[in-house]
């Protein structure tokens, strides 16, 4: 198993490109199977997630080229040869849940184990299964697998008890090629599904209202193939944002959206960090004015990102007063409190609330273990402002989601590399 070793860096200075989205690229890779036509994808971040789902799309019978330099992907799914997901592939990555939708849309049938991936709560599918039903599937399920099964889907009103991405992002694929007009209400607004709405479009989908919480689709009888740009990362954009607050640093975020990082600019704002939309992309400066506490709040988007809860959580440990972290979207997130607190965080959880003391001038540098993607990237930032030598094991997480993270990191200041373990 590989770790990181970081050691105190200084402040990072200089640029970053962020990379596509990896949220964005993993559904809309599982959309392609919805046409028989091949279908372009730019801007593909390299990825272990999106390997994974490359391997699936594969193992179903589509002809994958993945050009990893040109961060292109086309897939050409001319034939579906199966409609289960092998075991192997789905405890990697929960996100092989996207291909129930599409799979049940074009072959009239889906069988997957239940999703593995970050164990950041109870992680059920009843939202998905829900939406599906209401399209007239038939859903049979057990502790270890679920099967979708429906000779026809039909549009309907389906109304999200929670405003799940994955379960809208779902919905609305299944609902592109279904008779007449679906209509989620209480969807999920995240940029991610407007980018998959767009890349539905292009396909020849009829999709309205994508990025408001009532999306309206009505169903066409094919779709073709077509070329699509994936959105840059706002995952990545908050969490170099987040990078250069911590270290004090100045850094210039090229190819970011600001629009969708609206919250994390808001909430470093209020610690007084400056930050600046320039035509060359988005400044972050953390030298600038002495940093202080702020409260946050992780919300379904337009609200605080609960991605970059882990992230945020680690830079306020650094600032001038105590902060309040509250997590409502996820049960059990808060894993990265306790690997905080061996970094002398002295952190304080009780139920969906973390106390977050702050004023750590010098947090001192530990053997932590990222227990999910994001408390793996909030390590690593902790790392880079704690005293000594950090350890942070478990980095295939990381690995998961950052696309060339250690270099992008060294490329700007920070020290850090990765090793394997060969205990
Ligand atoms: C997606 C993102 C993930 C992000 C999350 C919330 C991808 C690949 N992953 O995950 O990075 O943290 O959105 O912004 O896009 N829920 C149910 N029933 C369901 C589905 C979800 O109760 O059928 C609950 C979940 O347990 C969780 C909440 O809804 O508490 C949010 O989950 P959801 O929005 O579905 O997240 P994902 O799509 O899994």
């Amino acid at each position: 198993m590989a770790k990181y070793l970081v050691e105190r860096s200084g402040p990072l200075v200089g640029e970053v490109a962020i990379s596509g989205a990896k949220n964005a690229v993993l559904p809309i890779l599982a959309a392609t199977v919805l046409t028989k036509e091949p279908c372009e994808i730019y801007d593909v971040p390299q990825l272990r997630d999106v390997d994974v789902m490359c391997r699936i799309l594969r193992a179903l019978g589509a002809r994958v080229d993945e050009d990893p330099k040109e961060h292109t992907i086309v897939v050409e799914a001319a034939e579906i040869t199966d409609t289960e997901i092998p075991y192997e592939f789905m405890k990697q990555m929960r996100a092989s849940i996207f291909l129930m939708g599409p799979l049940l849309a074009r072959m009239g049938s889906a069988v997957m184990s239940m999703p593995g991936g970050c164990a950041i709560g109870n992680r059920p599918i009843d939202l998905h299964n829900k939406g599906l039903k209401a399209l007239g599937a038939k859903i049979l399920q057990d502790d270890d697998s679920v099967e979708a099964i429906a000779r026809k889907l039909t549009g309907n009103k389906v109304y999200l008890d929670f405003p799940s991405v994955g379960a809208t992002e779902n919905i609305m694929m299944a609902a592109t090629l279904a008779e007449g007009t679906t209509v989620i209400e209480n969807a999920a607004e995240e940029p991610e599904i407007v980018d998959l709405a767009n890349f539905l479009n292009k396909m020849g989908a009829r999709i309205r209202g994508a990025g408001t919480d009532n999306i309206r689709i009505e169903g066409v009888a094919s779709l073709h193939g077509t070329r699509h740009a994936v959105i840059p990362d706002r995952i990545e954009t908050g969490t170099f944002m987040v990078a250069a607050a911590i270290t004090r640093g100045d850094l210039l975020l090229v190819n970011s959206v600001p629009d969708h990082v609206r919250p994390v600019i808001a909430k470093l704002g209020e610690c007084g960090v400056v930050i600046n939309d320039e035509v060359d992309g988005l400044r972050i400066r953390g030298d600038l004015k002495k940093l202080r506490a702020t409260d946050i709040k992780t919300l379904p988007y337009p609200g605080f990102p609960t991605d970059m809860q882990a992230p945020f959580m680690a830079f306020l440990t650094t600032v001038q007063g105590s902060s309040t972290v509250i997590e409502t979207v996820f049960e059990n997130r808060f894993m990265h409190a306790d690997e905080l607190n061996r970094m002398g965080a002295n952190i304080r959880v009780e139920d969906r609330t973390a106390y977050v003391p702050g004023d750590k001038n010098v947090l001192s540098g530990a053997s932590v273990i990222a227990t999910d993607l994001r408390a793996g990237a909030a390590l690593v930032l902790a790392g880079l402002v704690a005293e000594g030598h950090t350890e942070v094991a478990n980095v295939h997480l990381v690995e998961r989601g950052y696309e060339n993270f250690v270099d992008k990191l060294t490329a700007i200041g920070g020290k850090i590399r990765k090793v394997e373990d060969v205990a």
